[in-house]
């Protein structure tokens, strides 16, 4: 008979946990049969000692089993799923998933909410008015099958194991460490039945992982997790020191993310979302290269074919399509505030935690699972590293509903951003590809 103290005391010592004991550690904690105090003690355990590739494998397969895995095997094509490890401003979901669906990809994907300092693709999806992000599995099939995209809620049945473990990660410090981090994320994917995967994995201040060779040592685990599970797997390293684009937000984002699918976003989130759709396209075997995929994804938007898909998206989940041409049709904010230049120069950084936090202020995010968010509020960047301001110039403009909040918002975030009198470089977006 296994017994937990003896799993805890073997990996406390240094020890290499067998798969049987990974599995007895999972299946009894999420049964409830294992206690928090016996869990919390393996996970720091795990947190000193640290789990080799092979444990970090059957760890990940074990949460992976732990609850529903969706079929998808009624889809035709191949699936390519895409995952961010989260950041601000980051609204790329949006874009790359109608780019690769019209470029003959299909897209049947499930995102999360936001908490904290980082957003959630279903909170920026609800913004649009009657938008559904709940579906029977045969609707899912079915709508992927007929208009090649569909993107829901994640359910608590999915990856269960991962939900108990991570909400214990989250009280007994230990949440920063690759293995528990790469199988916490790759459970999820896996159980979420695509073919190939994609990672946008985040570095910077306002990423899980601050320090690039962090981010590629975390991208270079789960991409090795993916292929061990059969599943082609290709991480882009990206930057999070400065939020993505201008907006930060939930119907701020979602129209960001239209003005890119209509050729008009900023060069940040443009160059991003065509590369990372050029990957989808080739991992979708719609294109030769990632290269090809590229072209091909430029090609969806200058056409317009990726905003129609967007619509039919929109429409098939029970939204109103025409928020893609009249944007007073989101979720309107009542207040707004102007942070202002207080000196001229070269804006050196803004710093994407601060903006972060100063947006889920705002009422955009929330701090705890149960609270409710402002659809409308935010904030616009208008300066972004590199650019060159003035005194008095409008660094940023925070919107919501509550003038207290916004207001503080507003002040909280004059720290972001950084004015130097030298000329600065634009930080480099895409650090590291891969697996490719
Ligand atoms: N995201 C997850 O889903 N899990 C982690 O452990 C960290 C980020």
């Amino acid at each position: 008979m296994m017994n937990m103290n003896d799993v805890i005391l073997k990996k406390r010592n240094g020890g290499k946990l067998t798969q049987e004991e990974i599995k007895y550690f999972v299946d009894g904690y999420t049964k409830g049969e294992i206690p928090d105090y016996q869990a919390s003690a393996l996970l720091m355990a795990i947190y000193f000692q640290k789990m080799d590739r092979e444990e970090t494998f059957q760890l990940t397969d074990a949460m992976r089993y732990s609850g529903d895995t969706i079929d998808l095997s009624e889809i035709r094509g191949i699936k390519v799923d895409k995952h961010s490890t989260g950041g601000v401003g980051d609204k790329v979901s949006l874009i790359v998933a109608p780019i690769a669906a019209a470029c003959g990809v299909p897209v049947a994907k499930m995102s999360g909410r936001g908490l904290g300092f980082t957003g959630g693709t279903i909170d920026k999806l609800e913004s649009v008015p009657g938008f559904q992000t709940s579906m029977e599995p045969d609707d899912f099939t079915k709508q992927v099958n007929d208009i090649g995209i569909a993107i829901i809620g994640q359910t608590a049945h999915v990856a269960p194991a991962d939900k108990k473990l991570y909400a214990l990660r989250d009280v007994t410090g230990t949440v920063d460490n690759f293995s528990l981090i790469a199988s916490s994320i790759m459970s999820k994917k896996l159980a979420a039945g695509s073919d190939a995967i994609l990672l946008d994995v985040k570095c910077g201040n306002g990423a899980f992982m601050e320090s690039e060779s962090d981010a590629v040592k975390l991208a270079e685990l789960m991409c090795g997790i993916g292929e061990a599970a059969g599943k082609k797997t290709v991480a882009a390293v990206t930057d999070m020191s400065q939020p993505l684009g201008h907006g930060v937000g939930n119907a701020i984002e979602v129209i960001e993310a239209i003005e890119t699918l209509k050729g008009n976003g900023p060069e940040d989130i443009t160059e991003l979302t065509m590369r990372l759709a050029g990957i989808m396209i080739y991992l979708g075997g719609r294109a030769k290269t990632a290269d090809e995929g590229k072209v091909m994804a430029a090609h969806a938007v200058k056409s317009g074919m990726a905003l129609a898909k967007f619509r039919k998206f929109i429409a098939a989940q029970g939204g109103n399509p025409d928020v893609t041409d009249d944007y007073s049709l989101f979720p309107q904010a009542k207040e707004k505030k102007n942070l202002i230049a207080q000196t001229g120069g070269y804006v050196s950084a803004i710093t994407a935690r601060s903006i972060g936090l100063a947006s889920q202020h705002t009422g955009a995010g929330r701090a705890t699972k149960e609270d409710s968010i402002d659809l409308s509020a935010g904030v616009i960047l208008h300066k972004k590293v590199g650019d060159k301001v003035s005194r008095g110039d409008v660094l940023a403009t925070f919107y919501g509903n509550d003038k207290k909040k916004v207001a503080n918002a507003d002040a909280e975030a004059a720290s972001a951003f950084v004015i130097t009198g030298e000329k600065v470089n634009k930080p480099a977006l895409i650090k590291e590809v891969i697996g490719l």
